[in-house]
C-alpha cells in the first residue's frame, strides 16, 4: 500500500468523539481526510478546523462538520504532514504552501501527530528548501535579508506567475543545505521584517507516524 495512504490513515486511530480536530493540508492528510469523512457518516463526532482553503473544500465536500479558528481557542489534535522531520521532532513544513494556517492551528493545538512516508524521516534538517511566507511588498529586500543566514532563496512560481498563499503572501524556498539549529534559525527569520511566518516547527509534534512497507512506525 501507498506509505503516505498508510500513515494518513493509521493517524485516525488517535481521534475519539467529540474531538475538535485541526485538519492539516497536503497528500498523506487526504488519507486521513477521507477516513475521517467514513467515521463521521457512522456517526462519529468531530468538528474540524482547516488549515487550507484546499482542505476546507474537501472536508466540506465530504461532509465533516467544521469550525473557523476564530470561533475557538483550543483544539485536542492536529493531523498534519511534513516535509521533513529529524529525530528530534522538528519538522519542515510548508511545501504546499500553507505553513503559516498550519502553524497557527498547532499552535492552539494539545496535540500534533505529524504523518509521513519513510523517505522523510531524516538526520538533519534542509535538505527539502524551508519554505518562508513573505509578504508580497518589497519581496526582494525580503530575500536579500534572509540570504544572508546562509541560504539561497527562491521565489515560488507555479504557472509562470508568484506562486499566491491563502493568505495573499508569496513563498520563498530557500536552500540551505543543513540546518544545525532550527529553533535558533526559526527565531532569527521570524525577527526579519517582511517574514510573516517559516515552515520550522520546533517544540510542536508530539508523535510522528511513519509509513513505512506495509506497516506504521509511531515515534512520540
Ligand atoms: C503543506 C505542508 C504539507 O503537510 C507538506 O508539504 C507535506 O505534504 P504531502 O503530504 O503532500 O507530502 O506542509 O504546507
Amino acid at each position: 500500500m501507498d506509505n503516505k495512504k498508510l500513515a494518513g490513515e493509521k493517524a485516525v486511530e488517535y481521534v475519539t468523539d467529540g474531538m475538535f480536530l485541526g485538519l492539516g493540508t497536503g497528500s498523506t492528510v487526504y488519507w486521513t481526510i477521507l477516513k475521517l469523512a467514513e467515521l463521521v457518516k457512522r456517526g462519529l463526532d468531530i468538528k474540524g478546523v482547516p488549515t487550507s482553503k484546499n482542505t476546507e473544500k474537501l472536508a466540506k465536500e465530504l461532509g465533516i462538520p467544521l469550525v473557523s479558528l476564530s470561533s475557538i481557542n483550543h483544539l485536542d489534535l492536529t493531523i498534519d504532514g511534513a516535509d521533513e522531520v529529524n529525530p528530534n521532532l522538528e519538522l519542515i513544513k510548508g511545501g504546499g504552501g500553507a505553513l503559516l494556517r498550519e502553524k497557527m492551528v498547532a499552535s492552539i493545538s494539545e496535540s500534533l501527530i505529524i504523518i509521513i512516508d519513510e523517505s522523510k524521516y531524516v538526520t538533519n534538517l534542509g535538505e527539502f528548501p524551508l519554505p518562508v511566507e513573505i509578504v508580497q511588498f518589497g519581496w526582494e529586500i525580503t530575500s536579500n535579508q534572509i540570504s544572508r543566514l546562509g541560504c539561497n532563496p527562491k521565489l515560488r512560481i507555479k504557472d509562470n506567475s508568484p506562486f499566491i498563499t491563502d493568505n495573499g503572501n508569496y513563498i520563498l524556498d530557500c536552500y540551505f543545505e543543513k540546518i544545525q539549529d532550527a529553533y535558533k534559525l526559526n527565531g532569527t527569520l521570524n525577527m526579519i521584517p517582511g517574514v510573516v511566518e517559516n515552515g520550522l516547527f520546533v517544540n510542536m509534534a508530539d508523535t510522528i507516524v511513519i509509513g513505512n512497507k506495509n506497516a506504521t512506525i509511531d515515534i512520540s
